[in-house]
């Protein structure tokens, strides 16, 4: 960390513009900003432009991103995200219109809107989506919210007094936000086991599924990166019990294609548009976390809703009295959904079916070449990622998954996820993605291959790692716990 603060470099007076003198009469400061929001003195650090732009470049540079190498993180991987799709986003035709602009000066974003619901809508299976949400976890959260409205309106229409549905069934590989959100719409998250071939026990599933059962929330392929292979009696249990089955769909790198889930029979869905459609996931957003309904949870989705009148495109609020209401102001991340618009057209049907083959392809490459090297929980073929494990090395050398992830920074790769399906000790999570060379995944095999050498002949090396950054080991948790980002040095 021996670059100093922008404020450490800062020397009084220096600037990094010169302007001519001014040759009108200047406007009175206190005439623009109330006079109890002015300060007098501004601690804002005084550089020249050249030092400014060499300071940033400098930060920038310690950083990795998928443009500067191979970034397996699986479940949250920075995908392949053209930059033509950027470019697109970035049209003034897009950015400077104003949500409140009146329906008939917008619309050309109003139809591209409702053609992407419609190709949402062809490629997963649904009736209809909403746009609103602004990540996957806000996805989740309006659809059990649409889930209990569902509900609730069910047992006002059945005269007899029935049990409240109050419990979402969720396996023991979900993704962490699954049981949050289920918590912050006030059910409760029954937890179940995954058999030993990393599917939902079916038997497991009978024993708690009921009639309080307000629905079960699966990811498929799940987070160890498998099809749960009785997904179809899954759904027919949790549907003959009354409740509702719910995807999560935030990486849909693996079925685009090839199958849909609504055909699965899941009823309501959301997907990471920042996974799978061309913009980079990381870092909180900004990103859009569409929710897909079948025809019966049509009526609860969020409004204002995108309508086709004639040849005329419309925000319309009513005729939807049963809506959950708004879930975001106006009509979301819009831009994100450009980006993913022009991604889908520039695809084709038969791009996006090939993107999930070659996504599966890699991350089966890629298992059958380490699973010698490191322990492989779930041996069968993978979908867009696989877990595998540092148990091994942890056993033999004392060598953890956190070793090795810091390890492969040295080799130049940004680390896979680690620590994630919480059932798999020692988790290395892994996903190639579908645009990466054969030449990288084998480089990346190669690194992993000699660090699981290195682990034998020289623990030492590996616990030490990384020798190559800036900075080397950082108290994770503290930084995660207790971030403070404040400039705390001479004022
Ligand atoms: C399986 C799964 N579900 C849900 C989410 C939540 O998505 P987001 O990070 O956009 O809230 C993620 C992403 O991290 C995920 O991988």
């Amino acid at each position: 960390m021996d670059n100093p603060l922008i404020f450490e470099k800062s020397v009084p007076g220096r600037q990094a513009f010169s302007l001519p003198d001014l040759d009108v009469p200047a406007e009175k400061i206190e005439n623009l900003v109330p006079e109890d929001l002015l300060r007098d003195d501004l601690n804002l650090p005084e550089l020249a432009e050249v030092d400014i732009v060499r300071h940033f470049t400098a930060l920038s540079r310690r950083n990795f991103g998928v443009d500067n190498g191979f970034y397996p993180l699986g479940s949250c991987t920075m995908k392949y995200n053209p930059k033509v799709n950027e470019e697109i986003a970035g049209y003034p035709g897009f950015t400077d219109i104003h949500p409140l602009q009146p329906a008939e000066e917008v619309q050309g974003i109003l139809e591209l809107l409702y053609n992407f619901e419609q190709y949402l809508c062809q490629i997963f299976g649904y009736s209809a989506f909403t746009f609103q949400p602004a990540a996957g976890a806000h996805g989740e959260l309006t659809a059990l919210m649409m889930i209990k409205a569902y509900h609730t309106e069910n047992s006002k229409l059945k005269a007899q007094k029935s049990k409240i549905r109050n419990k979402i069934i969720i396996p023991d590989s979900s993704h962490g936000t699954n049981p949050a959100s289920v918590t912050m719409v006030g059910y409760e998250p029954i937890v179940i086991k995954s058999n030993g071939r990393g599917n939902i026990d079916i038997e497991a599933l009978k024993k708690v599924v009921g009639d309080d059962t307000a629905g079960l929330m699966i990811t498929n392929p799940n987070t160890l990166g498998l099809f749960d292979e009785h997904i179809l009696e899954v759904a027919d249990i949790i549907h003959q019990a009354g409740g509702l089955v719910y995807y999560d769909g935030a990486n849909a790198n693996a079925i685009l294609g090839i199958c849909r889930p609504a055909d699965l029979g899941f009823d309501v869905a959301h997907f990471n548009l920042h996974k799978t459609f061309s913009t980079p996931h990381g870092g909180g957003g900004p990103g859009a976390g569409p929710v897909g309904v079948t025809e019966k949870l049509e009526p609860f989705l969020p409004v204002p809703r995108i309508v086709k009148e004639d040849s005329h495109y419309a925000f319309r609020v009513t005729p939807f009295p049963k809506s959950i209401g708004k879930v975001h102001s106006f009509y979301g991340n819009i831009n994100i959904i450009v980006r993913a618009y022009a991604y889908i057209r520039s695809l084709g049907a038969k791009g996006l079916r090939e993107v999930a083959e070659n996504a599966v392809l890699n991350a089966n490459y890629m298992m059958k070449r380490l699973k010698d090297y490191y322990y492989l929980p779930y041996d069968r073929t993978c979908q867009h990622e696989f877990v595998i494990s540092a148990k091994w090395q942890k056993e033999k050398y004392g060598v953890r998954a956190f070793d090795i992830a810091k390890r492969l920074i040295d080799y130049g790769f940004h680390p896979p996820t680690i620590y994630f399906p919480l059932i798999v000790e020692e988790a290395l999570m892994i996903e190639p993605t579908e645009t990466e060379s054969k030449e990288t995944l084998d480089s990346f095999c190669e690194a992993m291959i000699s660090i699981a050498k290195e682990c034998e002949t020289n623990p030492n090396l590996v616990k030490g790692a990384p020798y190559t950054t800036p900075v080397g080991r950082i108290d994770e948790t503290k930084a995660a716990r207790e971030p403070n980002l404040r400039f705390c040095g001479k004022q």
